[in-house]
């Protein structure tokens, strides 16, 4: 069953220069494309839109300010079973907890700094696929 997911490299991933090295990972699922991407810096707006679940939440506006202080890397990753797939390579939220060889496991130590957001259903995919690429 081919998908749509999307997948934000986070600031901390753009700033650390491991944007080759997660996207390396992503390139090298078989049969995965990446039909787009593109370097962006990412507006209030849009951060509100894509974070609403969270508004409220303790770690919301820390959240938004790290989001918002560098570019990232926003694309799109299409294949069999990417959504649930994207989400097992990135590893659990919370980095410490997540297994080596997964991308937080292995990158992070901090939950807000945690390299990578996809999406984590079809009904986020197609949201958030719309919101970051409303022409694909
Ligand atoms: P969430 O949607 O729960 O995690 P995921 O990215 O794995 O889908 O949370 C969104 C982001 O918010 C998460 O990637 C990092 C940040 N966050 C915190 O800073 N502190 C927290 O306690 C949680 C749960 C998330
Ligand atoms: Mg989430």
């Amino acid at each position: 069953m081919s998908q749509r997911t999307l997948v934000i490299l986070k600031p901390d991933a753009v700033k650390r220069g491991l944007v080759g090295e997660i996207i390396g990972r992503i390139e090298r699922k078989a049969g995965w494309t990446i039909p787009a991407m593109e370097l962006r810096t990412l507006d209030q707006e849009t951060l509100e839109a894509h974070y609403g679940e969270h508004k409220g939440k303790v770690f919301y506006e820390p959240l938004m300010g790290f989001m918002a202080s560098g570019p990232v890397v926003v694309l799109v990753v299409e294949g069999e079973r990417a959504i649930e797939g994207v989400r097992q390579l990135a590893g659990p939220t919370d980095p410490i907890a997540a297994a080596p060889g997964s991308i937080r496991g292995d990158f992070g130590t901090i939950v807000r700094e945690n390299l990578i957001h996809a999406s984590d259903s079809e009904e986020s995919a197609e949201r958030e696929l719309k919101l970051f690429f409303p022409a694909l």
